[in-house]
């Protein structure tokens, strides 16, 4: 398979990044800026990886250098990956930086936009579009508590535009999927951690490759039967 993913230098991203190019998939893999880890998986399996370096997300020329980075390869499945989460450490609405919202937005929500309006063309029926969310509860009614604004916000708004999405690829045989990838031992995850924001330890999360390995299955299994869910790790529906 050709997969287009972001975020693919670090944390789950590379994970995934490292998974697929193993069992022999071409992963288009863009990220701000290449690091010794991705230079290493690249090294390691020879013309799987192509590395679309200097791609922000939340910048609108991302958008043109993924397209380069592609080129003319049909793509068969995208991940949307790249997140941002930097507004975890706030009290209340009071205390909150729309500044740091607004980037929340520009990368979580505008830049799955972003990514999928680069990969569309490369995409024929068959094709797949997944994205990563967080979990149903920080989503919903029953947050564990308040706070998150900006990111859980910016979650949402991907789901929308999942959600339409979904109406409009339909009809050319493109799947859609929401993934939450449940607690994963990243950055992401220790920063809100040692910040005491949020009840799930690190040391109780799966580790980057037992959590990249549930994405690739969640990608796998997806057909145009299942377009338009929001499922778990393990595939099974969020309540919502
Ligand atoms: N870890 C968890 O427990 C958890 C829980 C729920 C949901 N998630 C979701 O899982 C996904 C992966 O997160 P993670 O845990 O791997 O987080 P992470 O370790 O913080 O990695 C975030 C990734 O996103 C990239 N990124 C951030 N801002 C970007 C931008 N503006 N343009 C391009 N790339 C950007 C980072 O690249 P740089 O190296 O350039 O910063 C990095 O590759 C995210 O969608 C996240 O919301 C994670």
């Amino acid at each position: 398979m050709n997969i287009l993913l972001t975020g693919a230098a670090r944390g789950m991203g590379l994970g995934i990044c490292a998974q697929l190019a193993a069992r022999g998939d071409t992963v288009y893999a863009t990220c701000r800026k290449a690091n010794d880890d991705i230079n290493a998986i690249v090294a390691r399996h020879p013309g799987r990886v192509r590395v679309i370096d200097g791609v922000d997300v939340a910048e609108e020329a991302a958008i043109d250098r993924m397209k380069a980075g592609v080129g003319d390869a049909p793509l068969d499945a995208v991940i949307c990956n790249a997140a941002v989460n930097a507004s975890f450490d706030t009290d209340g609405v009071l205390d909150l930086d729309l500044g740091i919202s607004l980037h929340e937005y520009q990368t979580n929500a505008l830049g799955a936009v972003r990514t999928v309006k680069a990969a569309l063309p490369r995409l024929s029926p068959g094709g797949k579009i997944v994205f990563i969310t967080t979990g149903p509860q920080a989503l919903g009614k029953k947050a564990p508590a308040p706070g998150v604004y900006g990111y859980r916000m910016s979650k949402g708004a991907m789901h929308t535009f999942a959600n339409l999405l979904t109406l409009e690829l339909k009809p050319r045989g493109i799947a859609v999927q929401i993934v939450t990838p449940g607690s994963i031992d990243t950055k992401m995850l220790w920063a809100v951690w040692e910040a005491g924001r949020t009840p799930n330890p690190p040391k109780d999360a799966l580790s980057i490759d037992e959590g990249a390995q549930r994405i690739i299955a969640r990608m796998d299994a997806l057909t145009l039967e299942q377009t338009g869910t929001w499922v778990s790790n393990l595939g099974v529906p969020e309540p919502y």
